[in-house]
């Protein structure tokens, strides 16, 4: 039985500075592109001092937002491959989780079939997370440089710029309240923040996992 006391090493410093690099850059970007996508939210406007500010606010950013990620895939090609690998083993115990994923969302006691490092809730954020910013990275793109694209691309690049946005923002969002001020999962804020979770959070909820990390393989 995992020690309350003890932690295990979860998420390593370059998976932890893309993932709040991501998340910076993807609230600016969300920020400064709503500013630009209706002349209604000109307040919005205002925080970066005008519409025309705002548009470059959001090319900057959509560099580091495309850079970030790049380097520390550079950095660490293994661990995100592993991270690749588990999130598309997607098999029983993820639906299990699914299934008893309400009950564990409203406070009740669920016996949680035993999970990979990434549960099955959040494979489906990281592929449907991940697939929406590589879109709204191409779409955003075509459209800073629309005079070197056909007319059809750019006008393709601006609802799925806005559908990926949509998407993205409801996946950031949900991900953001589960992982840390959801009492059942809030433990997993520190795995990303300082590195290491509790034991008995561990084997709770990511046994399979766990039990490799003990055993050492
Ligand atoms: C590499 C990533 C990105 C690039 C290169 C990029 C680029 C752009 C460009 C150039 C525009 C202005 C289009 C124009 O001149 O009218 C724009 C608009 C916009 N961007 Fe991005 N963007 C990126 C990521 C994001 C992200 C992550 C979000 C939000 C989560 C976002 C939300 C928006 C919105 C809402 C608009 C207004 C769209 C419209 O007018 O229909 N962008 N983006």
């Amino acid at each position: 039985m995992a020690n309350s006391k003890e932690r295990v090493v979860r998420f390593s410093g370059s998976a932890r500075f893309a993932h709040w690099g991501h998340t910076v850059t993807f609230i600016v970007l969300l920020i400064s592109g709503l500013a630009l996508f209706s002349p209604s939210l000109k307040s919005l406007a205002a925080i970066f001092g005008g519409y025309v500010n705002a548009g470059v606010v959001h090319r900057w950013m959509a560099v580091f937002f495309t850079v970030i990620p790049l380097a520390c895939l550079a950095a660490n090609p293994k661990g995100f491959k592993e991270w690749w690998k588990d999130v598309f083993s997607f098999g029983k115990n993820d639906i299990g989780f699914l299934m008893v994923f309400p009950l564990e969302f409203f406070g009740f006691k669920a016996k949680i079939p035993p999970q990979t490092k990434f549960n099955g809730g959040e494979k489906m954020n990281s592929v449907v997370t991940t697939t929406s910013c590589v879109f709204l990275a191409i779409s955003g793109y075509i459209m800073w440089f629309k005079a070197s694209f056909p007319l059809w691309m750019v006008q393709w690049s601006y609802p799925i710029h806005d559908i990926c946005m949509i998407l993205a923002t409801c996946m950031v969002f949900m991900h953001a309240y589960l992982g840390s001020f959801h009492p059942g999962s809030g433990e997993s804020f520190w795995g990303m923040w300082k590195g290491t979770v509790r034991s008995d959070w561990a084997e709770h909820h990511h046994k399979q996992w766990y039990d490799k990390v003990k055993g050492g393989n």
